[in-house]
């Protein structure tokens, strides 16, 4: 009697505690190293609001901005452990993966995001989306930052010339490494987190980045000239670990998905505002002069970086660099 009444008890805490675990939502992080005020940030908080909308009680998304979970040298290895569920790094931080999206660190490549909008969503760009699955990581959509600039602590930075021999800060891209290489600069491939003190020491001298991260990130404040060369893109792949992923419930899934649709398609709306409300703010605050160059420099940039193109394509493919030239017309 006293038998059964305690496996009567045991079978009914069980059932209580089955119940609470189910009840548990799932905790899904997603962790970026930009500020919350850019596009990258502004989607990731999109995102948490409409998948914990869509999904209330089930799901809980964690955002972790300015690499206060995991850096550029951490995060992509997170996301392969579980440790992170979701982050978009920079599409010039997928070297190690694949080389396929090295078509998008090509200088000069895309004329504006008008032109990556349209080869993002055609074919080939879709196709990109998938192209790390069998390494575990899965693309669900393309975020905008916006077009590139070169900053320095120089006083002019207008021509190819002016950049020989400054050392300059670049993303973990081998595309990017040979650009600045091909105009006579000394790159080099620093973490994000890293760049301002690197910029404020004068480890480095100068950086490229688009107006909301020179912005956001105060380098307009330690550096002398921003050139408007607007010779490249950041532009980001939202990724996931494919096998977690995969093993959603699949209500999970499809409320995850409409959220990401939704909240991509709100930062890609933000991306241009952002960019061009931050750089008026650092024309107001008077620190870093932006300098505009003719289309005889812009020319001059242009074909010192185009070996950078013949260098990449064996890697990148013919056909896709194509699809993306096709893209500015
Ligand atoms: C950088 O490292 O400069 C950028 O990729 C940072 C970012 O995520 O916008």
């Amino acid at each position: 009697m006293k038998f059964r009444l305690i496996h009567a008890l045991v079978a009914s805490s069980l059932i209580a505690l089955s119940g609470a675990v189910a009840a548990q939502p799932i905790i899904v992080k997603f962790s970026h190293v930009v500020a919350e005020g850019t596009p990258k940030g502004q989607g990731a908080l999109k995102f948490k609001e409409l998948a914990e909308k869509k999904l209330p009680g089930k799901v809980q998304v964690q955002v972790f901005p300015s690499s206060q979970l995991f850096g550029d040298a951490k995060e992509l290895e997170a996301v392969l452990l579980g440790d992170v569920q979701f982050i978009a790094p920079s599409l010039s931080k997928f070297d190690r993966f694949t080389k396929k999206l090295q078509v998008y660190d090509l200088p000069f490549m895309f004329n504006d995001l008008a032109a990556l909008d349209k080869f993002q969503s055609g074919p080939q760009g879709q196709a990109l989306l998938t192209e790390m699955k069998s390494k575990g990581l899965l693309g669900l959509g393309y975020w905008h930052n916006g077009m590139k600039q070169m900053s320095s602590n120089k006083d002019v930075l207008k021509r190819p010339e002016d950049i020989k021999g400054l050392k300059f800060r670049i993303q973990a891209s081998d595309v990017l490494e040979a650009q600045f290489k091909a105009v006579g600069a000394n790159p080099q491939k620093m973490a994000f987190a890293e760049v301002y003190q690197a910029l404020q020491t004068g480890v480095v001298d100068g950086q490229e980045n688009t107006y909301s991260n020179i912005y956001s990130q105060k380098f307009f404040e330690v550096q002398k000239t921003i050139a408007e060369t607007n010779h490249g893109v950041i532009d980001y792949l939202v990724v996931t670990n494919s096998k977690w992923w995969d093993g959603l419930p699949a209500d999970i899934k499809k409320g995850l998905s409409e959220a990401m649709a939704e909240a991509t398609a709100y930062s890609n709306k933000l991306a241009s505002d952002i960019n061009e409300a931050d750089r008026k703010k650092i024309v107001d605050a008077g620190k870093a002069k932006i300098q505009l160059l003719s289309k005889e420099d812009l020319a001059a940039w242009r074909k010192a970086m185009a070996p950078v193109w013949t260098q990449f394509e064996p890697g990148i493919g013919k056909d896709l660099i194509e699809a993306a030239q096709k893209a500015n017309n």
